[in-house]
């Protein structure tokens, strides 16, 4: 049932390059135009939306934050991301064209159920992004997205995070495509690099070894910090979560823009930092920007370890080690750039002994508030 690996966490890691696929499978029709036939919210109603709050916990939240960068950009409708037991008890202002879109593996998160359930009450419309049919969250929606990722056992959320990334992808290319307009035209070409990227993951995981061999050197650590910036910052912030479930190792993710504003305090001789470096080809000079910090750190004693892509010759001077990933277009490179912080956690927390599948205090769907 593990498939030949040691642990369902490893398998499901593995399981990526499919559950990214299954996602896309059946989404767009013979001229690659989105189908959405799971949406019984109509197309007026859609076209409608001025606002979209997405409504998650934990590692389903930063796929939410990543979906904010590409919805917005795509569609020009401000995305909020509230974490769900935030969400009832911050008086939220919604109106019937707000949308809700709640991200849940299980289906029985009861933060999220109950931010679902105050959405609608308060009249929203509520969109379900969820990996588990028949369960409660998209029974209690108004439309569901299924993430196509299979049953995750690991009680670490892997495969189905990227599955979610994918979804909330989907979710946005089909309202930028519906409400027409500039970015419309984006949406199939984006579909297509989209449909890439599982053979990319199936590359990227066949060039683990260094990544692993790392997690072996470093069971000693003590704390471990994770920087990113724009869709890298969510994917540092589920670096440090992977770290903190799988490892018991003290981990935090911050915005690279942040560092100065203090964290950078932290830095001293020897002090892990893996940064996720945006693609050169982002817009707005990002890439630069972090190529700047990784130098900053380094010259204050930081251990760099890089995330970046293949060809990006610019980090080389200022990494201990390269972590190299494969290109696409840089609203999508989460679903990359993350792979090797997950496989990093699993062999960190397999070099401690620990036990990956079912790390001590957490439960794989935590139905209490
Ligand atoms: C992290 C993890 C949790 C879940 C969170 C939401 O590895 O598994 O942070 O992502 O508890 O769970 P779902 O998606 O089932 O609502």
């Amino acid at each position: 049932e593990k498939g030949g690996y040691a642990t369902f966490m490893e398998k499901e890691i593995h399981d990526q390059p499919h559950a990214v696929a299954d996602t896309l499978l059946g989404r767009t029709d013979e001229s690659g135009r989105l189908v959405l036939d799971e949406m019984n919210i109509s197309e007026e109603q859609l076209k409608a939306v001025d606002r979209i709050i997405v409504v998650a916990c934990g590692t389903a939240a930063y796929a939410g934050m990543v979906a904010k960068y590409a919805i917005e950009h795509w569609t020009r409708i401000p995305v909020e991301v509230a974490l769900a037991h935030e969400f009832r008890y911050c008086d939220p202002i919604v109106s019937e064209r707000t949308l809700v879109v709640s991200i849940s593996q299980s289906g029985e998160t009861m933060d999220t159920l109950m931010a679902v359930k105050h959405a609608r009450d308060i009249g929203a419309m509520t969109i379900s992004i969820c990996n588990t049919h028949g369960s409660t969250i998209p029974r209690e929606s108004d439309a569901v997205l299924y993430t196509h990722a299979g049953p995750e056992i690991a009680v670490a959320s892997t495969k189905a995070f990227l599955a979610q990334i994918t979804c909330c992808y989907v979710l946005g290319l089909y309202l930028a495509q519906l409400r027409g307009g500039s970015y419309a035209d984006d949406a199939q070409s984006v579909m297509k690099e989209l449909g890439q990227v599982p053979e990319k993951i199936e590359t990227l995981l066949g060039q683990m070894d260094r990544v692993k061999e790392i997690a072996g050197f470093m069971a000693d650590s003590r704390s471990v910090l994770f920087l990113g910036r724009h869709v890298g910052y969510p994917v540092a912030l589920e670096g440090a979560l992977k770290l903190k479930e799988l490892a018991y190792i003290h981990a935090e993710g911050f915005a690279a823009g942040e560092l100065k504003h203090g964290p950078i305090a932290l830095i001293e001789p020897g002090q892990p930092v893996f940064v996720v470096v945006p693609s050169p080809t982002s817009e707005h000079g990002l890439h630069g920007k972090v190529v700047s910090n990784i130098q900053e750190i380094r010259a204050r004693g930081a251990r760099t370890l890089v995330i970046a892509e293949e060809g990006d010759e610019a980090v080389e001077p200022f990494a201990d080690e390269v972590i190299r990933v494969p290109a696409t277009a840089p609203l999508l490179a989460p679903l990359l750039t993350v792979v090797p912080l997950q496989v990093f956690a699993l062999w960190l927390s397999t070099a401690k002994g620990l036990d990956v599948d079912q790390p001590r205090n957490l439960a794989k769907s935590v139905t209490v508030e």
